[in-house]
């Protein structure tokens, strides 16, 4: 999506906003590009969780999700956090309600699952889970998952599946998915392959199986980076969302990065990662509000899985 470029006065207010509450603003790769500019940090759900544990700052303005702000808030209860848009979800977060996994856990209670959560979940879920992953982990979390155990993989069944085929690890998948990478499809991705036959393909592991196999790299949107850096072509079709265009363009000048289309649209954006807009990001600085809000039960509960993916994230 083109965003207009922000007034200058746009900018300076909100850098001047950001001193005032000691603030630190935190974007996801799918941020907006002029919202990336101005971050202090803009990476994947991985380096976002570190940044927002290590940060000492009294304010955190989250740009990305509502998940990924709710999870700095785990990791810094007594903090100020901040979002510029309270309605900015994700469609895998709503594919996995807590009530209905505790119902599943409950039912199944026998198979004593060891349950790995995928970051792009609920507090509620989180709460639930002996571990998170995020796509940059997954792989490492799982084959750190003790071996005599069931593992119950939540909410994504894609990173799910391409963690499987990573590991050689058999896992039980919940039916969830995010409504944007699916959109990719093998046809809309081989179109376009056809067009730049010489053309390297990375793509998110949220994709299904058959654009997964179309890639040379499958690989969370950190790792997109050092891959368009080193990757021995000049053209690269990333298929992601298209704020990762923005990220990519000045991390690689030199190459020709190439949105992969869906179906029906040139370049996929995510409607609720750009539902955040620079005048939304000053008003919730200047308001400070929204903010995410938890109960204290909830956030302990949450907290112990995601300090446990963050420990062992690093071996
Ligand atoms: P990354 O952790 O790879 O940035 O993924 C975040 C995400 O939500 C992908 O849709």
């Amino acid at each position: 999506m083109a965003t207009a470029a922000p007034s200058i006065d746009l900018k300076e207010e909100i850098l001047r906003l950001k001193k005032e509450k000691n603030a630190i603003i935190l974007a996801h790769n799918y941020q907006v590009g002029p919202i990336q500019d101005i971050a202090d940090y803009v990476g994947d759900s991985l380096g976002l969780a570190y940044k927002a544990q290590a940060t000492d700052a009294d304010v955190i303005a989250f740009c990305g999700v509502h998940f990924m702000a709710e999870t700095a808030k785990i990791l810094n209860p007594h903090k100020t956090v901040i979002l510029p848009d309270r309605n900015a979800g994700c469609s895998l977060e709503e594919s996995c309600p807590d009530e209905a996994l505790e119902k599943f856990l409950n039912d199944n209670a026998e198979k004593n699952y060891y349950v790995i959560a995928y970051i792009n979940c609920s507090a509620g879920v989180k709460a639930l889970c002996d571990v998170i992953c995020t796509s940059g982990n997954a792989v490492n979390i799982v084959n750190q998952a003790p071996e005599d155990r069931p593992i119950l993989f939540v909410p994504d069944a894609n990173l799910g599946g391409w963690v499987m085929e990573q590991t050689g690890r058999k896992m039980d998948l919940w039916k969830g998915s995010c409504y944007l990478h699916v959109e990719f499809t093998r046809e809309s991705i081989q179109k376009i392959k056809d067009e730049y036959p010489d053309a390297l393909v990375v793509a998110h592991p949220e994709c299904v199986q058959a654009v997964r196999l179309l890639a040379d790299e499958v690989c969370s949107t950190e790792k997109m980076v050092h891959y368009c850096k080193n990757a021995p072509a000049q053209n690269i079709i990333v298929v992601t969302e298209s704020g990762m265009l923005h990220r990519l363009q000045k991390e690689c000048p030199e190459k020709n990065l190439i949105p992969g289309p869906t179906d029906h649209c040139a370049c996929g954006d995510c409607r609720f990662m750009k539902l955040n807009t620079m005048e939304k990001l000053r008003d919730c600085l200047k308001n400070l509000s929204p903010q995410v809000e938890m109960s204290p039960e909830l956030c302990e509960k949450a907290e112990r899985p995601l300090l446990r993916m963050l420990e062992q994230s690093k071996k």
